[in-house]
């Protein structure tokens, strides 16, 4: 029984959704603590043949790492939060098993990093997507700056990143963020009927398509432990303390640069 994830499973396929309603379903140690067990758990059974994740209600896929547990970070804490994270990401990255996200509304910093690391994204028209840690006077820290710019070119991913906007469905989609917008009444069955035409072709063709393509954007390559490096460093600063406690606050920060 899981704390934070409620689990289905239908014909081979995991439906996955991420609960935690208090806090638009903010990815905390806990919840990412969970996706690993239950991801471990997929890999190694046979009747387990695809994995569905979505965000639990009507408002948010997942809104992000969870605000208040990452304030109180020192910098190692923070080094191996991000390490964390972006294991646990590679981990769907690389399953041999297809992934699809459907995104059923906010998909907001490691919301948008989640949703990146599977294999296809389904939206539904009220989602959005952004990576607003540049609010917080922090960066992206499971990924995000290695995957966005895979996605969407390197000028759109500078942009979202750098200014923190948040972008709808169909901007997404316009950008290759995502692969499909459907109305979110339609969503789970748009999203599970492209999973079953893919569990329909040979599993290890597919297996093999996913090992493939994931060659080629390889995790060993520096950004992503540039990435996890500089998320820490930022952690320090009085900038991302000024994030949070505005965050909390539901103000404006006032960033100094220090
Ligand atoms: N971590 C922790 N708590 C979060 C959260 C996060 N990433 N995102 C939202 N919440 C909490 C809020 O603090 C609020 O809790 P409260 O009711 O105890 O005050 C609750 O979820 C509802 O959020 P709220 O901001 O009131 O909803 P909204 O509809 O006004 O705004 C968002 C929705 C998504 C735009 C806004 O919540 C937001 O900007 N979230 C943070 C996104 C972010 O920066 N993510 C990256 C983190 S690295």
């Amino acid at each position: 029984m899981m704390e934070n994830l409620k689990i289905d499973h239908a014909d081979g396929v995991i439906t996955i959704s991420i609960s935690r309603p208090e806090a638009l379903n903010a990815l905390n140690l806990k919840t990412l603590s969970e996706l690993i067990t239950v991801l471990q758990q997929t890999y190694q059974h046979a009747d387990y043949r695809g994995i569905i994740l979505t965000g639990d209600g009507e408002k948010a896929f997942v809104a992000g790492a969870d605000i208040k547990e990452l304030s109180a970070l020192t910098h190692e804490q923070a080094l191996a939060f991000a390490q964390n994270g972006q294991r646990l990401f590679k981990l769907i990255e690389d399953c041999p098993k297809p992934i699809i996200a459907a995104v059923n509304g906010y998909a907001l910093g490691g919301g948008c990093e989640l949703a990146m690391a599977c294999h296809i994204r389904i939206a539904s028209e009220n989602a959005r997507f952004g990576q607003p840690e540049v609010n917080l006077g922090i960066i992206p820290a499971y990924g995000g700056t290695q995957r966005l710019p895979q996605l969407v070119g390197r000028g759109k991913a500078l942009e979202l990143m750098m200014t923190g906007d948040m972008i709808s469905a169909t901007q997404a989609k316009d950008i290759g963020l995502v692969n499909h917008v459907v109305p979110h009444s339609d969503l789970m069955e748009f999203t599970n009927n492209m999973m079953r035409k893919i569990l329909s072709k040979g599993p290890v063709a597919v297996a093999n398509v996913i090992r493939s393509v994931n060659a080629g954007f390889s995790f060993e390559h520096p950004g992503y432990e540039a990435e996890a490096h500089n998320f820490a460093a930022c952690t320090t600063t009085q900038d991302f303390r000024e994030g949070t406690e505005a965050f909390v606050a539901k103000r404006q920060p006032q960033f100094k640069g220090e």
